[in-house]
């Protein structure tokens, strides 16, 4: 490791300890889970509460979260990276002062960075992440080098599953790699789109059944369910933030209940017991 980095990389950590920043990366085994949704009113709800999020779109994918609240990002990584804007510059307001920073085409490559952009930009986004009491990743699903990389650099992994037996099976084989390759121990589980509370609790009981025989060294924990809604699909269509559209709805009440228990936990018991070097530095493997 260069002095330079090692340098960086201490004072990043000594700033992150001291610090209430909490990261959350969120994600599923199976894709079209839900995430999306839960990510940006969540970061809704936890605003409205009066906290500072960041949502950092880390999917790939085509359905992202600048697109389910109607944002249309001009810029993206791609353009810090060669230099065209700094963060500022890309990341969009939100409803509920939520910000947001859009990944565009410019994610696909954050992996193979050479050294020096990875520390431009982890430069830009530790300078960045000072001002918030969160940041949530809304990743991808499956086992995908991006997905683990944000899974394993966050302090908390959120992971949904929906009543689908795939849904669980993936979820499982997302925890075993995240155990095996990346060393993590802990995860927390959100049961989507049930009819009621003792059917995500079957679920996670089902789950819970498997990992305890198969994987005996991780814990995951039930954090809590979200109801099925017939008005998200409607949301979705009309690109607007869930909780801004129908706060009284089943899944509004679901989301409050868990941003108000996410909220309350703060400072994360985990955050500071994971002895981990910065989250940037990690998601990026700068050595
Ligand atoms: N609680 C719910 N009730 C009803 N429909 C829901 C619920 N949660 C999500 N959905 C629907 O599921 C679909 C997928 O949601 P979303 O895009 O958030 O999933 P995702 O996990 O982010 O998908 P991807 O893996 O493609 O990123 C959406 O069309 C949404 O309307
Ligand atoms: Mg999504």
């Amino acid at each position: 490791m260069s002095s330079q980095a090692t340098t960086l990389k201490r004072m990043a950590y000594e700033k992150m300890r001291g610090s209430s920043l909490r990261v959350l990366a969120v994600s599923s085994g199976k894709g079209g889970v839900g995430k999306t949704n839960f990510v940006a009113n969540l970061a809704y709800a936890l605003s409205k509460r009066g906290e500072k999020v960041l949502v950092v779109d880390a999917d790939l994918g085509l359905n992202n979260i600048d697109i389910l609240l109607g944002l249309a990002p001009k810029k993206h990584i791609g353009h810090l990276l060669s230099g065209e804007a700094t963060v500022e510059d890309i990341i969009l307001h939100g409803p509920a002062d939520i910000n947001i920073l859009p990944a565009g085409d410019g994610l696909q490559e954050l992996t193979q960075l050479p050294p020096e952009k990875k520390i431009l930009l982890m430069d830009e986004l530790d300078r960045v992440s000072q001002g918030y009491d969160f940041l949530i990743f809304d990743t991808g699903a499956g086992i995908s080098n991006n997905v683990t990389y944000f899974c394993s650099a966050a302090h908390e992994t959120i992971l949904i599953a929906t009543t689908e037996p795939t849904s669980l099976t993936d979820v499982y084989a997302l925890m075993k790699t995240l155990h095996l390759k990346h060393a993590q121990k802990h995860f927390r589980m959100v049961i989507n789109s049930v009819s009621s509370e003792r059917e995500a609790q079957g679920v996670y009981s089902n789950l819970t059944a498997v990992t305890d025989r198969f994987l005996k060294d991780i814990s995951v924990e039930y954090l809590g369910y979200i109801l099925h809604d017939a008005n998200v699909p409607k949301a979705v269509r009309q690109q607007k933030a869930f909780l801004e559209l129908y706060p009284f709805s089943k899944f509004s009440v679901c989301i409050n209940e868990l941003s108000e228990k996410i909220s309350k936990e703060k400072p994360s018991p985990l955050s500071s017991e994971r002895d981990q070097p910065y989250f940037w530095r990690s998601a990026f493997q700068v050595q």
